[in-house]
Formats: structure tokens, sequence, C-alpha cells
């Protein structure tokens, strides 16, 4: 589900020097094919050529109100009218006051006070502009007319200065903008997605663990967010950032995810456990460094509890999404995992295929049903993966209601 595919996106480029993350926005927006038209201010080009942001859009530049690009158009109004909506990217303090105050002294001002899109404003500027009492004000007034705001970040500033100001990174516009145009179609529903591998301690400074990345876990965790779903994410020792999910609940072992599994469960409408927890645990952890001798070792391990087995046996309104991961009979394995742990529906992956499992952005799935109904899926990224477990569970959800 590509939201941003064929979205008109008019993006206005205000004179600050963040303006060089813009073009890493539009670079992501442009591969997620929107349709993204710029504005430049005057102070903008002072910073960069139009022909960069020209180049990155591949499309003309508009810069000046009485030059249009096609004089067949009266140019604010058309880009008003096409925009599905407007970033304005770095928001100086200049632009917000202006536009705060209703001024239409530039293409960028007379567009946004044009339109009825939504104008979406990704503010950089020293800290103390940002904190200056005529700045907030301004940004008060704007928040009072729905215009919607990215938040800044605090950093060290191209001033010299250390504070809040920094404008969002162009991952970050870019991620805003894909939950924006998401359709809200899981809201109302809660889910609990469990990601990446546990561990088992050995003694405090070595442990046991997997290849688990937690990258197809988050991937689900972020599209069930961004569909509007309230979102816990039972994380595991990730590897990557959990970047943009709110409650975010850090585990190390089976034990610490199957105590937090538990107490969430009843509060959930669906569980999907794409976390590798460890199926063996040492049977007694060293409390201090294990010194080694001349000697072979050897570790007692036993078992760990089986999380998702004991959500199947409680089960009451929740849809349960298992995992599985195979070397080989991936088919055969997957299916026993249904029946024995209860589940709605399971994702089988062949860990060993290539580009496949553990730590890469895709995945080859096959879909098993608990009525053995099966999908195939070639290879895809982890988060067209995500939406189609999703969008199974939406189905089932629907039966239920
Ligand atoms: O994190 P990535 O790098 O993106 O890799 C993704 C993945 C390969 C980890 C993921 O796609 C995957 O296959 N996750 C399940 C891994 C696993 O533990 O599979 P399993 O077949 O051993 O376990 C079956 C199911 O029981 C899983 O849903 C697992 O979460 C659950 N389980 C396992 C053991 C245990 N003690 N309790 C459990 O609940």
């Amino acid at each position: 589900m590509n939201s941003l595919k064929n979205k008109n996106i008019v993006i206005g480029v205000c004179g600050g020097i963040a303006i060089y993350k813009v073009l890493d926005a539009i670079s992501r927006l442009r591969k997620a094919e929107a349709n993204v038209h710029v504005i430049m201010t005057k102070d903008a080009q002072e910073f960069i050529k139009p022909l960069t942001f020209m180049t990155m859009s591949n499309n003309p530049v508009h810069l000046d109100i009485f030059d249009p690009v096609d004089e067949r158009f009266v140019e604010h109004i058309h880009l008003a009218k096409i925009a599905d909506a407007i970033l304005i990217a770095p928001a100086t303090a200049n632009t917000i006051a202006k536009i705060a105050n209703g001024f239409a002294d530039n293409l960028l001002t007379a567009t946004v006070l044009a339109t009825k899109a939504p104008v979406i404003l990704a503010p950089g500027m020293n800290s103390n502009m940002l904190n200056n009492p005529a700045t907030i004000q301004n940004l008060e007034v704007l928040k009072s007319r729905s215009f919607k705001f990215l938040s800044t970040n605090s950093g060290f500033l191209a001033c010299g200065d250390y504070g809040d100001g920094r404008m969002a990174e162009g991952i970050e516009i870019y991620n805003y903008l894909d939950e924006f145009f998401t359709k809200k179609d899981l809201a109302g529903m809660k889910v609990l997605v469990s990601a990446g591998p546990t561990i088992a301690p050995i003694d405090p400074v070595r442990y046991i663990t997997n290849h688990s990345s937690g990258k197809m876990g988050y991937a689900i965790a972020k599209r069930a967010k961004y569909r509007g779903a309230e979102v816990v994410l039972l994380a595991g020792k990730l590897s990557i950032e959990a970047e943009g999910i709110d409650n975010v609940i850090r585990v190390d072992t089976a034990d610490e995810m199957f105590e937090a599994a538990k107490e969430i469960y009843p509060d959930v409408d669906a569980v999907i456990m794409s976390a590798a927890v460890s199926d063996y645990k040492l049977e007694n952890v060293y409390e201090d460094k294990m010194k080694k001798t001349g000697d072979d070792l050897s570790l007692k391990l036993i078992r760990t509890p089986d999380i998702l087995k004991y959500l199947g046996e409680h089960k009451t309104k929740q849809i349960l999404v298992g995992f599985a991961a195979e070397t080989k009979d991936l088919h055969h394995y997957a299916k026993a995992k249904i029946e024995s742990k209860n589940l709605d529906f399971i994702v089988a992956n062949n860990v060993k295929s290539k580009d496949a499992g553990f730590g890469h952005d895709t995945n080859i799935a096959e879909i098993i049903f608990e009525n053995g109904e099966n999908i195939q899926l070639p290879k895809m990224q982890k988060v067209e993966l995500a939406d189609i477990i999703l969008d199974n569970i939406k189905n089932l959800y629907k039966e239920i209601d």
C-alpha cells in the first residue's frame, strides 16, 4: 500500500541552513512515486540554486508570482488547487510570521493563503528565534487554524549554539507524509507486536541469542500505527531504532517477554509474534564473569516458556498470528505450529533463503491459515509483507465484529 503514489506535494522551501535536508525528503518522496512541485522563496535561492531542486523533483521550480512556469495558469491558484498537501521546509520564523498574519507577498505565502489543502510546517531556526514570544504566538495562531507541524529536534545548531530548533531530518519528513496519507483502516484496533531477538544470559558479560534484527516486527508495528491502530511494540534486543512508535516495551529475555505479553494480552485485539524468542535458557546463570580454564565447557540449557502457546491457550477475543522460522520442511512445520499454538494464521519464512528472514529488508513468506488455506508470496519488502499480514488481520477482525 503506497500512500504517496501520485500525490501532489507542493514543497515551499525557505531560506534556512536546513534546506539541504529537503533534498533528501524529495528524493524519498519521488521514490514513493509522489509528484513534487517546489516553490522557492528568494532567500532560499541564496542557499541552493533552483536547478538542484528542479533535478531532484523532476519538475520545474516555481520562483516568482509574476514569472510563472506555465503562462496558462495563475500560478499560486493553480498550485494551491493541485496540492494534496503543502509542506513548508525549512519553515523560517519570517515565513511563519507572514502566514500567521495572512500575508501574500510572494509565491509561497500567496499559495498558502489560496489553498484548501492541509499545510504542514517543518520549522528550522536558532533556539532563541524559536523561543521568541513572537514566534511562539505565531505558531499558536497557526495551530489554532489546523496547520500541522513536524517537531524540531534538539542538538548542535549551524550558528554554533546548542538547543532546540533543528529541522526534522529528510526521513522524518518522509515518514510524516507517509503516515499522513495512509488510510486509517485499522482505527479502533489495539495490536501487540513482538520484534527482535531475546537473549539467554550466561554470565554478566556473555549471552546466547540469534540473528533477528527486529526489522520484520518493526515494519508491522509501523504500518499498524500508520493505519490507525493503537500499537504496543514488545521489543527484544533490536539492532534498529523503533522510530515513531510511542509505546515500546523493552525486554531482554524470553521470561521478561512472557511476563509483559501476559499483562498486555487481555487488552488487545490482535497479537503478532514476529520475535525470535529463545527456546532455551541456562539452568543456572553465572553471577560473576565465568573464568576460562583449560577444559571444555558444557552448559545446561532448559526450556523457556512458549509465549505464543500460552496466549493460544488463553485466547478470548484476540486474533493470534505467529511466525515460523524454518530452514527445511517449512509448510509442514508451520502447519503444526498453527495447531499447537491455536493460531488464526502463521507467517512461514525459510530463513536460509536468499534475501529472506533475518536482517534483510525483504522477506519471502507463505501465509497459512487455520483452515488449511494458504497464500504463497513472492519476495517483497518487509513493509509490504506487513501490510498483507495486517490486511488479513483486518478481515478476521471484521468477521468477529
Ligand atoms: O527480525 P528480522 O531480522 O527482521 O527477522 C525476522 C524473523 C526471521 C525473526 C521473523 O520473520 C520470524 O520468522 N520470526 C519468528 C522467529 C521464531 O522464533 O520462529 P519459531 O518458529 O522458532 O517460533 C514460532 C513462533 O512461536 C514465533 O511466532 C515465535 O515468536 C513464537 N515463540 C517461540 C518460542 C517461544 N519460547 N515463545 C514463542 O512465543
